[in-house]
């Protein structure tokens, strides 16, 4: 068995991370590193109405029995409503439920790889580090575009277009839903508007990320850009991720949402899927989709989510004002959305507030703003101040010389 020829790899940058705060002895220690959502006392609780649910399902349940490789599909119907908004059906659409937004991606990406191997996926410069490697994994090449402007700490709109009009027919871009990870910057409507049409001039598909949809401006708001897309495309897919709205991080919820325009080219693209899924996982985990269920269909368990998931973005919100407030080169902050922002600070500064603070980022110094708190703000901003001044300096340094 020639496992000889396999190559070491790194481990995986932001699970290194998770195991190295967590051996840290530190009482005061801060985590702003993994995106997971955190209450003021630094827990990510179960949501009320998810134990709510799984009471439900604890006491309703009478069979464990296999649903499929499409999994619940009631779940996948509640989940096309959040998404594409309580619209006719449509007959050229479909849902399945994957393991999670990751497996939902991948089985895009198969999908892909199988109907056009030769397209090409575009990325965001910078993006979740796991994007690429699942599309390649599938098969499928990357090439990433402009994204993020270092200067407004907004997106770079005018070079990400110019990058996306050198696609190729059939190419696939890649579209952070809302919360982009990790910048936590986000598309206007006009934007959007402007991604669609761009879309259906060069025959560019469009992927859309969707895993924190509710954390930005509320679940209507966070999906009316999306939808706005979808509307305007003929073909088009999302990965769904509820890990996050519904704090399931471990149960691996999500769905893929497929739009190809006709029934037929629905009908084919849905066999092709679930015969992707069968050979990937066979069939998805039912709990965390049950769960879903459960609370989308009962008015009394989706208000109570609804309220749970609104103090959440509540407190990102008012973690974001305060952090912004603490420094001028902060200030972006404010405007952004979601779990995450890039700080303006380069790799030896993470290390050093590691080091001097017990404050835990990956390298490109991404923070989580979930893990802040009223008790930890200001020994995190004591923490990074003067990394900011230094930066800053530079930064003038450049405008100088230059
Ligand atoms: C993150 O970006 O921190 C999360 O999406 C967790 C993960 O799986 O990387």
């Amino acid at each position: 068995i020639p496992f000889a020829a396999l190559r070491p790899q790194q481990p995986d940058a932001l699970l290194a991370l998770i195991a190295m705060h967590r051996a840290d002895p530190r009482a005061d220690k801060i985590d702003v590193g993994v995106g997971v959502y955190r209450d003021e006392a630094g827990q990510t609780p179960v949501m009320r109405a998810v134990k709510a649910a799984e009471a439900d399902l604890f006491a309703e349940q009478r069979s464990k029995s296999y649903l499929g490789a499409e999994g619940d599909i009631r779940f996948a119907g509640l989940l096309t409503d959040l998404v594409f908004g309580e619209a006719k059906p449509e007959s050229g659409r479909f849902g399945l439920q994957t393991p999670g937004g990751t497996g939902a991606l991948r089985l895009g990406a198969q999908l892909l790889a199988r109907a056009a191997p030769l397209s090409r996926v575009w990325v965001s410069q910078p993006t979740w580090p796991n994007h690429a490697p699942t599309f390649a994994e599938a098969g499928l090449a990357t090439l990433v575009h402009p994204y993020f402007d270092l200067e407004s700490r907004g997106i770079a709109f005018e070079a990400m277009l110019d990058a996306l009009r050198q696609s190729r027919s059939g190419d696939v871009v890649l579209l952070h839903g809302c919360c982009h990870n990790p910048t936590g910057t986000q598309f206007t409507l006009e934007q959007w508007a402007e991604v669609a049409a761009l879309c259906n001039d060069r025959g560019l598909i469009p992927f859309i990320d969707l895993a924190y949809q509710g954390l930005g401006d509320g679940i209507d708001a966070d999906g009316a850009g999306p939808r706005q897309l979808l509307n305007a495309v003929p073909t088009a897919l999302v990965a769904y991720s509820c890990d996050k709205n519904f704090a399931l991080y471990r149960d691996r919820v999500g769905a893929l949402f497929v739009q190809t325009g006709t029934k037929n080219l629905g009908d084919i693209a849905r066999a092709n899927a679930l015969a992707l899924a069968r050979s990937l996982w066979s069939m998805p985990p039912d709990h965390g989709a049950a769960v879903v269920r459960t609370i989308l269909d009962d008015n009394e368990l989706r208000s109570t989510w609804n309220e749970e998931l609104d103090r959440m973005r509540s407190r990102l919100n008012r973690m974001r004002a305060e952090l912004a407030a603490a420094h001028s080169a902060l200030a972006p902050i404010a405007s952004q959305r979601g779990l995450f922002s890039l700080l303006p600070i380069g790799a030896g500064a993470v290390a050093k507030m590691r080091d001097s603070h017990g404050i835990y980022m990956p390298t490109d110094g991404r923070i989580n703003l979930a893990g802040l708190n009223e008790n930890n703000l200001p020994r995190f901003v004591d923490g990074l101040l003067p990394h900011l001044e230094q930066s800053a300096g530079v930064a003038q340094a450049t405008v100088a010389v230059g």
